[in-house]
């Protein structure tokens, strides 16, 4: 019902918003679907198009979308804080509410304490996003179990901020976020199939979504590239190995 209402109000208000990516579980920052400060016959206004001050409605202007601005979007830490797993949990986002998204790159990283200095703590490796059309979708794409990172303690009661970048297909980088309190996984909203799942294009729920990690072949030649290998790939690859043992 959130998401759904959600979704409405994305696609209300589609002219005034250059929307990208919206965390749906375990909620998010706040709204950072703005764009502003654009003219409407999109010329370059006076005042050019950085992030500026306008005096008149007394409020930053994002002439490009708030979405763009590291760390988060261009939001302050949030005081609703919201309560996730010390032992890892759920992360459920829909990554296609712009153009452009037909593949992404999506990045997760934790920042620690109240307001995070820095975002240098990935949770998963980066992961190749595949949507089901370059136009804005409606897809849901859902990691049951993102693990935190190793050589930290974590306490019931610390404060975090976890991090989504994606990047569209230029290269350029969205970024969201949702600020945690670590708790007890009984605590915590319960996850199911309701608000964590992957669209799968026939359940009217958006999508299909799919999802490649992307390895980087560092040392097998100088100067190898990363190269997105998907699932399917390594299995061809793998029963192909296993086949040529058989033999
Ligand atoms: C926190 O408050 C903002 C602003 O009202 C809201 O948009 C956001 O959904 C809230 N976040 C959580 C995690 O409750
Ligand atoms: C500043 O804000 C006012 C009030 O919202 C708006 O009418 C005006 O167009 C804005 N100025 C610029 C340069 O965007
Ligand atoms: C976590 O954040 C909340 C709300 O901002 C704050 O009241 C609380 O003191 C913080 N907890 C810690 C351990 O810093
Ligand atoms: C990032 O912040 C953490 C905790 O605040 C700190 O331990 C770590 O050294 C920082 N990392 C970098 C690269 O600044
Ligand atoms: C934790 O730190 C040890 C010692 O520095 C290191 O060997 C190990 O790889 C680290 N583990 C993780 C998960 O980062
Ligand atoms: C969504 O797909 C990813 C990649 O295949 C998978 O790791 C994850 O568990 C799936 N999510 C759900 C809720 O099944």
């Amino acid at each position: 019902m959130i998401r759904l209402s959600l979704l409405l109000a994305v696609a209300a208000c589609w002219n005034f918003v250059a929307s990208h990516l919206v965390i749906t579980y375990p909620g998010w920052r706040g709204n950072n679907l703005l764009t502003t400060g654009r003219t409407n016959e999109d010329t370059i206004p006076p005042d050019n198009l950085g992030v500026r001050y306008n005096k008149t409605s007394d409020e930053l202007e994002y002439p490009y979308g708030m979405q763009w601005i590291y760390p988060c979007g261009g939001l302050a830490t949030a005081a609703n804080r919201t309560k996730w797993p010390v032992t890892g949990g759920a992360l459920s986002f829909q990554p296609g509410w712009f153009n452009g998204h037909q593949t992404a790159f999506v990045y997760v990283n934790i920042g620690l304490g109240t307001t995070p200095l820095n975002y240098s703590h990935p949770m998963v490796p980066v992961m190749q996003l595949t949507g089901p059309s370059n136009s804005m979708y409606p897809g849901t794409f859902c990691l049951p179990q993102v693990p935190l990172p190793g050589n930290i303690t974590y306490n019931v009661g610390d404060n975090a901020t976890i991090q989504i970048i994606e990047t569209a297909v230029h290269g350029a980088a969205l970024y969201s976020c949702v600020d945690i309190t670590f708790a007890d996984a009984k605590d915590v909203a319960k996850v199911d199939g309701s608000n964590c799942f992957n669209s799968t294009g026939k359940d009217g729920r958006g999508g299909p979504m799919g999802m490649n990690f992307v390895y980087t072949a560092t040392g097998l030649t100088a100067g190898a590239a990363s190269l997105p290998v998907s699932w399917t790939t390594m299995l061809t690859v793998l029963g192909a190995f296993v086949f040529a043992a058989l033999l």
